[in-house]
């Protein structure tokens, strides 16, 4: 066994115990997840995969689609024209946050919280709503590479209760930010939400853009690698809301969360990373993922900056003992 396993394993013993947080409640399907959910997996840029736990169980991606549909959005507009309608400041408010539209352009601030999240949706193209989800579900198929679905039941339970997705929609549409239909934007933005995904999907999705955009399996370029940068420099500043800036003390790995307890990590050139543990914290973020990242980047010198720094010794972990 790689002492990578063997790690893997010893984090998932250490953290299954702890019970603190909360399953996600304002999405009332979210509820009906099981807390003792957890699982870890990695793969590397060149396909090799390591995993533990319930890695194979389904749940809906959430959050961690913004990443993704961000991407969608700087090939289908182009960085500039994307900048114009979404910027990319850290906020250091909560995902679902309200109050801050930028004073003079009124763009949301960045792509990661959910105002941010719904005027980038918009600009995905297509003729028709079915033409637009069509498309974005392609690209989760090619970043997944097998055939992707929707929960149904995640999805009507949003549009039931996302009343303030809704009037974060339709203040973007009083600020002449997103143009057309608020709630076909707002279905399309459940639905993304909504994607069934496993941990080892995630970690597969993370790999991709860890390999600069190029599918470690498939080797189909899914993402231009111009803006694979983009994305990545998103997540390090914006991907975990108001904590973004301790967890890239802490952690310091590109990363994004989501309600339903998935948190995704890109090492640059080696590996994709991901978490799930459907318990969270009251800033959406998973509490045993948190941990385990924590832990992962001590161990193997994976913050951007002992990377940079040469303290790396992730592909020493990598083979059998
Ligand atoms: O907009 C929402 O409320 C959800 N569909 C996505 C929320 C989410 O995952 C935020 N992340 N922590």
């Amino acid at each position: 066994m790689s002492k990578l396993q063997t790690f893997l394993e010893s984090l998932h013993q250490k953290y299954q115990p702890l019970k603190s947080g909360k399953l996600a409640s304002y999405i009332p399907q979210l509820t009906k997840a099981n807390p003792d959910w957890f699982a870890i997996a990695i793969v590397t840029a060149d396909g090799r995969v390591f995993e533990v736990g319930n890695s194979t169980e389904n749940f809906t991606i959430q959050s961690i689609s913004k990443v993704f549909v961000y991407g969608m959005a700087l090939e289908d507009c182009g960085r500039e024209a994307l900048l114009e309608k979404v910027g990319v400041e850290p906020t250091g408010d909560p995902f679902d946050s309200v109050i801050r539209l930028d004073e003079n352009s009124k763009r949301p601030d960045n792509p990661m919280v959910n105002a941010g999240a719904i005027a980038t949706t918009s600009l995905i193209k297509g003729n028709e709503p079915g033409d637009r989800l069509n498309r974005m579900l392609e690209m989760f198929r090619n970043y997944i590479n097998r055939d992707v679905f929707i929960d149904v039941s995640v999805f009507v339970s949003e549009k039931a209760t996302g009343h303030r997705n809704r009037a974060l929609a339709n203040l973007l549409l009083n600020f002449g930010i997103i143009e057309h239909n608020v709630e076909e934007i707002l279905d399309l933005y459940f639905q993304q939400c909504s994607l069934v995904v496993n941990c080892q999907d995630l970690a597969m999705m993370a790999a991709t853009l860890a390999n600069r955009g190029i599918h470690p399996f498939t080797k189909q370029q899914v993402i231009k690698p111009d803006y694979v940068r983009d994305i990545i420099s998103v997540m390090y500043t914006c991907g975990m809301y108001n904590y973004a800036g301790e967890w890239a003390y802490r952690v310091g790995i590109p990363a994004k969360s989501g309600v339903s307890g998935g948190i995704i990590g890109v090492i640059p050139e080696r590996a994709g990373i991901a978490v799930f543990s459907p318990l969270i914290d009251e800033r959406g973020n998973s509490i045993r993922g948190l941990k385990v990242f924590e832990d992962l980047s001590q161990e193997f010198g994976l913050h951007l900056l002992d990377l940079s720094m040469g303290k790396c010794n992730f592909s020493d972990c990598l083979e059998s003992k």
